[in-house]
């Protein structure tokens, strides 16, 4: 499906991809780290699925910040695109979020450091259920060296489903 009208850094196929792994993951709680204005969440909630959308939205947390405040806009994107009762939202930051269900696709957009990359992966890894799938945004970018080096230094056990621009898709267990 066409890309929403949202501000946003997805290519067409790496939101392909994304709605893909919504429909294809079994059954459980699907996780995003990082929803910005909404972009990547509208092109997963759009698949019908429920979306557990995790980002703070006060574009406050980097120093200079990076990021305006983004919570308005998000709401908004939700409401013009039709998906607000498909996105549970939570304002915080991802490692602060007390998680307890399965996850079935986390999919991780947030802070682009090699630490942080490490951080949210592992502040949710125990909940991985059989058969889930873990996105990172930005993997290979020139300008996130982080990503890269956390997704082949420290994931290389975890089977590649997918690579689509900046898109990997691993399989979580
Ligand atoms: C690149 S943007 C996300 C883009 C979005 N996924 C999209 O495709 O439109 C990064 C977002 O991550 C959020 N962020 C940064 N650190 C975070 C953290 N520790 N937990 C959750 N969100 C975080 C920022 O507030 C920002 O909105």
């Amino acid at each position: 499906m066409k890309l929403p009208d949202v501000e946003g850094w997805l290519t067409q196929a790496e939101g392909d991809l994304l709605a893909r792994c919504c429909e294809e993951a079994p059954s459980g709680a699907i996780v995003e780290l990082g929803s910005y204005v909404g972009l990547s969440t509208i092109v997963m909630a759009r698949t019908g699925r429920f979306i557990h959308s995790i980002d703070p939205h006060e574009g406050t947390m980097h120093d200079p910040p990076i990021y305006p405040p983004s919570w308005d806009k998000f709401k908004n994107n939700l409401w013009l695109h039709d998906v607000h009762r498909q996105v549970i939202a939570i304002r915080a930051c991802s490692t602060e979020v007390r998680w307890h269900s399965p996850i079935a696709f986390l999919y991780i957009d947030a802070e682009h450091t090699y630490a942080a990359a490490k951080a949210d992966y592992e502040h949710f890894a125990p909940y991985l259920m059989e058969g889930s799938l873990v996105g990172f945004h930005d993997y290979g970018e020139p300008g996130c060296p982080g990503i890269t080096r956390y997704v082949d230094e420290e994931l290389s056990h975890l089977s590649m489903v997918a690579l689509a621009d900046h898109l990997i898709v691993l399989r979580g267990k």
